[in-house]
């Protein structure tokens, strides 16, 4: 056994939650203002892989694990994430957005680097649980919160030559949370980045793995450090076609069609197909393909799309290296279908509208 389970501990000498926050009761708590950041919950779900079987779910309150020094997820990536959300609704009921997606998602992703895939039952089953074990900590309706769940997978057992472990790790927690860029549902400003790529043509970019977000780190600071929200980045071979905008999708509206890049090295994101889909309700051309970066001047709108972003429309577009800047949203505001979209995905979410393609999961 190469990870000691923690205790089953009521409580520990971390803040909890009303420390974290001041004091202030969940009730008083401000659910319109909070960040996309980190807060502690009640508790998180765990399961472990060994002798080629996936044991039972864990809860447990503590933030921590134990991990073998000689891990593969230390020393050769592999680890594997999720992002999916949990919304209350109007009926005070909780409702997860397609949890079988982000349960298939994991599980390419952990074929793809060779780890022990969860069943997707399991997977689910660790959602709702973390989930219900946490279910004061799910924002109130309307107030544009909710509650993130990050679902992990890690090679937990050692390894010193390169080869995948014998023995993983899954575990679920969650944080609540709000807009992950912090103008919320306004335009912001965008870096097209050549000087870095997040993965290789033929490499990761594709699962939702760690090294991935690792290989994002400088080109992002350099777009912070320039005032920029997030990066543009372009595939990686020719750089000739636009790849994904930071930590999410990109899509450009034109002539009633939604466009989004079709590519190799992105991952496919759940908010994309779905944003797809209510195009297609909406009587619009859905076109899946390359995008080349000198096709950004023809959009009416173009945002950035994923579980944390949403929908973020794009306000400007710069290429520092070929001194080209796109701009949209010239009055300041989000574009017509940008914003209609937002609308339709929060209503179905939080169950303002009907779930006609089944993709919500209500907790009993
Ligand atoms: N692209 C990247 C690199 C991401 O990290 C994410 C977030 O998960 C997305 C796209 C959007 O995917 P999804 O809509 O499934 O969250
Ligand atoms: C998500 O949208 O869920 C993401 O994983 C993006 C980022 C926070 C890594």
């Amino acid at each position: 056994m190469h990870l000691r389970r923690p205790a089953l501990v009521e409580r520990t000498e971390i803040a909890t939650f009303e420390q974290n926050q001041n004091l202030c009761t969940m009730e008083s708590f401000d659910w319109k203002n909070l960040s996309f950041g980190y807060i502690r919950t009640d508790a998180n779900v765990r399961c472990y892989f060994k002798d080629g079987k996936w044991g039972d779910l864990e809860v447990t309150d503590s933030e921590y694990i134990q991990l073998h020094m000689a891990a593969t997820c230390l020393h050769y990536g592999q680890e594997a994430f999720e992002g999916l959300k949990a919304f209350r609704g109007k009926d005070n009921r909780i409702r997860i957005f397609r949890m079988k997606e982000n349960a298939a998602r994991m599980h390419n992703t952990a074929l793809g680097i060779k780890m022990a895939p969860v069943p997707a039952e399991r997977f689910m089953e660790a959602v709702k649980t973390a989930v219900r074990k946490n279910e004061r900590f799910v924002p109130p309706h309307g107030t544009g919160a909710s509650l993130y769940i990050r679902p992990l997978l890690i090679g937990s057992g050692p390894e010193v030559g390169v080869k995948p472990a014998k023995e993983y790790m899954f575990m679920v927690f969650v944080t609540p949370v709000g807009p992950y860029f912090k103008e919320g549902f306004k335009p912001v400003d965008v870096m097209v980045c050549r000087g870095y790529d997040r993965a290789a043509p033929l490499g990761t970019g594709c699962y939702k793995v760690g090294g991935n977000y690792a290989a994002s780190l400088t080109s992002l600071e350099l777009a912070h450090n320039s005032g920029f929200s997030t990066t543009l980045y372009l595939d990686p071979k020719e750089k000739k076609y636009i790849d994904e905008a930071g930590p999410a999708n990109f899509f450009g509206i034109k002539n009633n069609r939604f466009i989004t890049p079709a590519s190799k090295s992105i991952l496919p994101s759940i908010t994309n197909m779905s944003l797809q889909q209510l195009c297609r309700d909406m009587g619009m051309e859905v076109e899946s393909r390359p995008v080349p970066i000198d096709e950004l001047s023809t959009f009416e709108e173009v945002g950035a799309c994923g579980t944390a972003a949403v929908i973020t429309p794009i306000r400007k577009i710069v290429d520092p290296d070929t001194n080209a800047i796109y701009g949209y949203c010239s009055d300041g505001k989000p574009g017509p279908v940008s914003t209609k979209l937002y609308q339709r995905l929060n209503a179905i979410q939080t169950g303002d509208e009907p779930d006609v393609h089944g993709w919500v999961d209500i907790l009993d």
